[in-house]
Order: structure tokens, then sequence, then C-alpha cells
């Protein structure tokens, strides 16, 4: 392209929204010459964009939905976990492929010291993969080969915290005052002990506190993960110009998808919780310009693990958007509570709550993550159904770590606070499902039910709208990996237990129908397949709740351009019945067999997609009951 052109678009470009962006730059930091440091870095970052990803921005942008639809299918992993190195992902690209998987999530690979990295999310060089993954390069090819088969690659942006080791960490422990700057430095504990007082803790058992004292410079700083994760100042424009170089970087290595971490916690103000801060939605919603500016075909994904108010404002407006999708984790957490307590209705509530939101909005949906799951339930739901906080965080824990009777769910807790009486959970959704125990006990009959619930729980996950996603592992039914026990460097942290190297001998049975490998995988293939033929799964479809009449059975309906479903799963370990009254005769999508509405009985732990087309021309409306527009939400 000719470089007069390509200014021309930089400068198109940059004038759609450069009123905005001034203005709240400016409202932020009040600093000229640190905004024109600031447009200069985006234009060389639009200067130095491969020709390649120009021509893949210039194709998500003429199908600016490209991730709404019903094809999409995600997968997170560890790169040495699955293939060793990034080169050893792209030889196992085939079977990412064969997954059916357009999605990949590569969990962090950047630089990061060992031991003293959480999981790769105490980054030292945000320019520099982990040396022992492999290189920028080779990260790049993997980028290049991923998008010749149209899968497109997510990566964390670990951009609340540096390591203690990043060079800016390093020059500040020196006594650099502008590095220093950077980050929260003090004196003394006086300013730190004040936030305290207001600022919940993260790791109350792993990691108390949010602040650490520094030897080499006798100053207290900011540290609300790790310790050896130092808090930047957003409040300084420079670690704004920095870090926003540092996602664009990345985003023209070929990453499409930047997973913000941990995003909620950016800006710190005293006297605050220092979560959700208006501030944080002021920068989210500049990175995006930067992004639709730099590289245009990238989307900003929101890691927000909170309560679905807190969530949803992270979408930012129609004219105004911060990320393109968010995290539906509410929905996830609902998930296991509904596995544990048999009732679907705090299910139905939040779907209830999903619902009612706009259908433009994309959640990621998922079952299981890298991270534990916290139990942040809406409690005064529950407690309008007698369940108080504490005892029921309680049995959630005892029912999914097997403790309870009659329970076969093998899970850990994380992060146990007796003093709180708070606790999250960590294990494979193969191991939470009872496979585990199945396998264990030699019982066959019991490996049938957990192998049909992990199937019921995958059917769940695909009929909501938005993008599924795998976690690695689990299409074959991974179970737990208890040798993180073992390993001093893991074995304080109980999320390593569903972190383990995923298991290729056992993969390989996955083409074997009559082993437990091939079972599962060969259902969830199925649905995936079901899922992608049935323009019904959009992520644009009309949603809403079915009513079953029944505390075990959720009922959800979907429309979509003449195609209409009904699915039920039921939460129960016994076959249940519903009579949902409706004449016409669907067809069942699994079983690929006519079946009727009136009454249907579901086996144990078993779900059911009922599919009906209406004829192209005089379609009648489909009946349907929306969901309760409960607008709690902002
Ligand atoms: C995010 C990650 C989590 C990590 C934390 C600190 O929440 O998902 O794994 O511990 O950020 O970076």
């Amino acid at each position: 392209m000719a470089l007069k052109q390509t200014e021309q678009i930089f400068n198109e470009r940059l004038a759609e929204c450069y009123d905005e962006l001034k203005w709240l730059y400016m409202e932020l930091y009040h600093d000229e010459h640190a905004f024109a440091y600031f447009v200069q870095m985006l234009k060389q970052f639009y200067e130095e964009r491969p020709a390649s990803l120009r021509k893949w921005d210039e194709k998500r942008t003429a199908q600016k939905d490209w991730y709404k639809g019903n094809q999409m299918l995600g997968m997170v992993m560890y790169v040495n976990a699955f293939g060793g190195t990034i080169n050893g992902v792209r030889k196992h690209l085939d079977y990412v492929k064969s997954c059916g998987v357009n999605y990949l999530h590569l969990m962090p690979l950047l630089e990061s010291p060992q031991g003293r990295s959480d999981g790769g999310y105490a980054v030292s060089n945000f320019r520099k993969v982990d040396p022992s993954l492999g290189s920028m390069e080779d990260l790049a090819a993997l980028a290049k080969e991923c998008h010749r088969n149209e899968i497109s690659i997510c990566l964390d942006f670990v951009m609340n915290h540096t390591s203690e080791d990043h060079e800016w960490a390093v020059k500040a422990r020196q006594g650099d005052i502008d590095c220093q700057n950077r980050y929260f430095f003090y004196d003394d504990w006086t300013i730190p002990n004040q936030f305290e007082e207001t600022v919940p803790q993260v790791f109350p058992t792993t990691a108390p506190g949010n602040f650490t004292y520094n030897e080499e410079t006798g100053k207290v700083v900011m540290t609300t993960f790790y310790p050896y994760q130092w808090d930047l100042n957003y409040a300084n424009p420079t670690v704004f110009n920095d870090m926003t170089a540092n996602m664009l970087y990345l985003c023209n290595q070929g990453v499409d998808i930047i997973r913000l971490d941990a995003v909620p916690y950016i800006w710190k103000e005293l006297g605050t919780n220092c979560r959700n801060l208006p501030q944080v939605h002021n920068l989210v919603r500049m990175m995006h310009m930067a992004a639709d500016i730099v590289c245009p075909g990238t989307l900003l994904l929101g890691e927000v693990v909170m309560e679905p108010s807190k969530v949803v404002p992270y979408f930012g407006t129609v004219d105004k958007p911060e990320c393109q999708m968010l995290y539906n984790v509410t929905t996830m957490a609902s998930t296991w509570h509904t596995l544990a307590s048999r009732s679907v209705k705090l299910l139905r509530h939040q779907l209830g709550t999903v619902f009612a939101l706009p259908k433009d909005y994309t959640f990621l949906n998922y079952l299981r993550c890298h991270d534990d799951i916290g139990w942040g339930l809406d409690y005064d739901y529950l407690e309008t159904d007698g369940l108080s906080q504490i005892p029921h965080k309680k049995y959630l824990n005892d029912y999914l770590t097997g403790k309870y009777p009659g329970s076969d769910s093998r899970g850990e807790l994380y992060n146990d606070d007796p003093r709180l009486g708070d606790a999250r959970l960590c294990g494979t959704t193969a191991s939470l499902c009872g496979i585990e125990a199945a396998v264990f006990e030699n019982d066959d009959g019991k490996l049938e039910w957990a192998i049909r619930l992990d199937t019921m729980l995958h059917a769940f996950l695909f009929t909501q709208s938005g993008v599924p996603v795998l976690y690695s592992g689990d299409e074959i039914g991974q179970l737990n990996d208890y040798s993180y026990h073992e390993d001093p460097l893991k074995r304080e942290d109980s999320r390593y237990l569903h972190r383990g190297d995923f298991d290729w001998k056992l993969a390989e049975l996955r083409k074997d129908p009559d082993t437990r490998q091939g079972k599962l995988f060969q259902a969830i293939q199925n649905l995936i397949a079901i899922r992608k033929s049935h323009d019904v799964f959009n992520g644009l479809a009309d949603t809403w709740l079915v009513e079953t009449n029944h505390d075990r059975v959720l009922g959800i309906g979907r429309y979509y351009h003449g195609e209409k479903l009904i699915a039920l799963f039921n939460f129960s370990e016994h076959a249940e019945t519903v009579s949902l009254g409706e004449s016409e005769q669907y067809l069942d999508l699994v079983r690929k067999e006519p079946v009727s509405l009136d009454t249907v009985t579901i086996e144990a732990w078993d779900f059911c997609w009922m599919f009906l087309k209406y004829p192209e021309e005089g379609k009648p409306e489909p009946e349907k009951k929306p969901a309760k527009r409960k607008r709690k939400l902002t």
C-alpha cells in the first residue's frame, strides 16, 4: 500500500474518535504532551502492523459480527501442558481443528520468573516469550498458521501489575523515582493501612494483605495479588502509554483477542474498594479506541469476575463500546450451585437476567477455566429461598469436594478462609461430575451417569448465546492432577489441581466409543456439530425461560429466523417428567427422532434439545414467555 494511502487510513481512523479520545485522556491526565506521545505511539504501531494482519483487519471489519454466530467455539490451554512449546501447539493444531475449535486462548506465555509467576500472571517482559515455551517469532508464526486455518488467537494482557523482576520494578528497587512512580510506593505503612480498611483481599490465605514491605527501598509497595506482583499506577500517563504500547505490540504479532486480565482492579483510590472505579471504564474505552485505530480486527475480552451488575458496564454503550466480550462468570458459578443443590431456581433467575440484556452483548461461556470457582452467587435471591451465604457456601464446598454423603464430586478447596467461612473450589469438570470417583471405584453404572452429567453440562453450555469455551482436556474428561501436591512451587495453590498436562495417550482413546474418553468426546463432538449446523444457536437469537413447573428441570427457549429450540435439562439423579402442553411435533436433535412436548420424561442428569422449523411462508410467531425484565442492571 502506498505510504500516502496508509497515512490517510490512519488519519481517518484517528479523526473518527479523536475528540472523545482526547477528552477522556485529558480528563484523566491533564497532560497535552503525554497525549501527543500517545497519538504518535499509535501511529508507530499502525505503521509497523504487518500487511497480512492489515488484510485480516479488513476481513474482520467487513464482517463486524464475525464472533456472534453459532460457528465460534473456543478452547483454552496452557502451552506447556498441551504441546510443550508454542511450536508443539502448532504441531497439534490438527487436534484443535478436529475438535471444531476456531478460537484458541493460550494461557500466559510471556517471560515470568519461575516460582514467582502465578502461572504466568507476573510478567517480567511484555515483549518476550518465556524462553522455555519459545520465542515471539514462534508466536507470530503460530498466529499466522491459525489464521490460515480460520482460528483466532486469544492472549492474556496482564495489565494490573508487573512482576517484581520487570525492568521498571528492578529500577524502582534500585531507587529510580520515575520507576517507583509507575507503582504505588509509600514511605511507611500509614497510607497502606488506610487502604486496608476498605480494600478486600484477593488471596486471603495464600497472599494476605494488599501491600508488601520492600527491603531494598525500605518502602511499602502495593501488591493486590501476590507480593511479587506489583500493582501499576494508571494515574501516571506514562504507565498507560507504555502498557497500551505493549498491548498493541502483541496485537501486531497476530493476537486477535486481548484478554484484559483483572481489569476491574486497575484504578486505585483511597477510601474505596479499588474495584470498578469509573476511571477503569475510561481506560478501557481508550484502549478500545487504540485498537480500533491500529488493529480494528482485534477484540477486547474483559476478565470481570464479579456479579452481573458489575460485569455488564464493561460492554460500554452502543456509541462508546468498551469490551466486545465478557466472561459469563455468574452463570458458570450458578451452574455448579445447581448441580450441588438440585434446584434450578437460581439458575433460572440468573438466566432471566442475562436474557433481558441486549442480544448484542456477547458473553464468553464456560464450565471451567484455569481459576477456581468463586461462589459469587446472588445471595439476596437465595435468601428469599431460605439459604444464607456462609452455610450455603459450606454446603457447596462439602458437596463438590465429596465430603457430603452420597456426593461423587472430587474437588479441593481454594483459599479457605475460616475467619470468614469462605472458600472457593478447584477441580476438573470430569472430576466434579463424578467420573473420577466412578473410575476409582470401578463402577460402570456410576460412570455412565457421570458421563451423562458431564455431557448435559456441555449441552447447557452450548445452549447459551455467546462463545462457548472448552477447557482443554475437558473434551476427553481429564481428571484432577494431584501431582501438584509434590511440587514445592505449586503445592500452595490448589488451582494446579485442574491444570494438569494434557494426556495424549488417553486422548487417543477418544476414537474408541467403548472407552470413557470416546463416549464423552463423541457426545460433545455431536453437540458441537448440531450447534454449528442449526442457526437457532446463533448468538443473536431470542432467548427465554420455559416454564417447566419443576424445581429440578431447567427449560430454555431459543428462536432465530424460523427455527425454534426448546431445551430441557434435568439436574437430578432421578428421571423427571414435565408437561409443557405443546401440541406440535418437535425433532429431538440428539436422538434424531420426533418428540411430543405435551409431556416429556428426561432421564437422570440428561437433557433434550427439541427443534422445530417453521415453514418459510406464513410462519406463525412462536409462543414465548419472555424473561421477566429485571432492570437491576445498569
Ligand atoms: C486473573 C487470573 C488469575 C491470576 C490473577 C492475577 O484473575 O485469571 O489466574 O491469579 O488474574 O493476575
